[in-house]
């Protein structure tokens, strides 16, 4: 009887141990210092130290600091009335939109020869054909590879002028393939590794429109999206709770289970320890 307990609880110690898979968490945000990407003609960040040493006053080391940025810089939200009147301000949006199923399109190859490339249809088709339909109120993220440019700017805007913009080029969404998204996935919010929801050579921001009226949040500026799977990942946007705001920085992240095959093998070694332990109890009850 004592064999059998020690080699129940021995199995049984295994399975859990398979089953604590702690999920992974991937960091999408760039930090925030004087080198963030914004929008040109946006002001400067200002990190300024208030105060740090030892504290006379509380008796204790001490750290305080001021810093104000534009709401669009590094990694950050447009809120739906950044481009529509009326619409969402940052502090309106429901938590409900700020985190969905994470797609994620990875359109490098296409980029890396046409910096003016805009994602299609096709490629979220293509991603439905690869990993089954979407969920609804997803997080669809495009991968252009733009994150290794981050933060120069002459190479992020895709121009040795960065600060005129009839001059850029960087890859974004197809105004189309925003409105599959919109019609028929019913998606949360669409981001970018590049600094615009619209293309680089844009002048008339249709993306921009299209998420606005439609309640979508959209992401600018998302980083290290080549360590998040294309599929299965939960993709949260915390962005500040700016009272007013058009938008403001995010820390987003990403969780996955980077592991379903240990999971699935955890079910197995859990099902062969209640076997064993009947067979034992069955052996048990007919010796004693
Ligand atoms: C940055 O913030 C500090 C602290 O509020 C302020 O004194 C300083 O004038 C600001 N600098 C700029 C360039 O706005
Ligand atoms: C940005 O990239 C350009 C082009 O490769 C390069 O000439 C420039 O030195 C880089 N700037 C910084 C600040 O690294
Ligand atoms: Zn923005």
């Amino acid at each position: 009887m004592a064999h059998h307990v020690n080699f129940c609880v021995l199995f049984f110690a295994t399975a859990v141990h398979l089953v604590q898979t702690v999920p992974r968490i991937v960091d999408l945000s760039y930090k925030q210092n004087r080198d963030s990407v914004t929008w040109p003609s946006n002001p400067s960040y200002n990190f300024t130290q208030l105060f740090r040493g030892y504290s006379e006053t509380y008796k204790l080391w001490l750290e305080n600091n001021h810093f104000a940025m534009p709401e669009h810089m590094g990694t950050h939200i447009d809120a739906p009335v950044h481009t529509v009147k009326g619409m969402w301000r940052t502090d309106q949006i429901p938590m409900e939109n700020l985190y969905g199923a994470g797609v994620i399109i990875n359109v490098k190859s296409k980029a890396a020869t046409n910096p003016d490339y805009r994602v299609t249809v096709d490629d979220l088709l293509m991603w439905e054909e690869k990993y089954g339909e979407m969920p609804r109120r997803a997080v669809a993220i495009m991968n252009s590879g733009w994150s290794s440019k981050y933060p120069n700017k002459t190479l992020v805007f895709g121009s040795p002028e960065p600060t005129d913009i009839s001059t850029l080029h960087f890859p974004s969404w197809h105004e189309d393939a925003v409105t599959w998204l919109i019609n028929k996935r019913q998606i949360n919010a669409v981001g970018v590794d590049t600094p615009s929801t619209d293309y680089g050579m844009s002048s008339t921001y249709p993306c921009h429109t299209l998420l606005g009226k439609n309640s979508v949040v959209g992401i600018e500026n998302v980083a290290n999206l080549d360590n998040v799977p294309e599929s299965g990942s939960t993709i949260y946007i915390p962005v500040l709770n700016i009272a007013d705001g058009s938008g403001g920085p995010a820390r987003v992240f990403a969780t996955y289970d980077d592991e379903p095959n240990k999971t699935n093998a955890a079910a197995m070694v859990t099902c062969f320890t209640f076997y064993l332990y009947i067979l034992a109890a069955v052996l048990v009850c007919y010796v004693m």
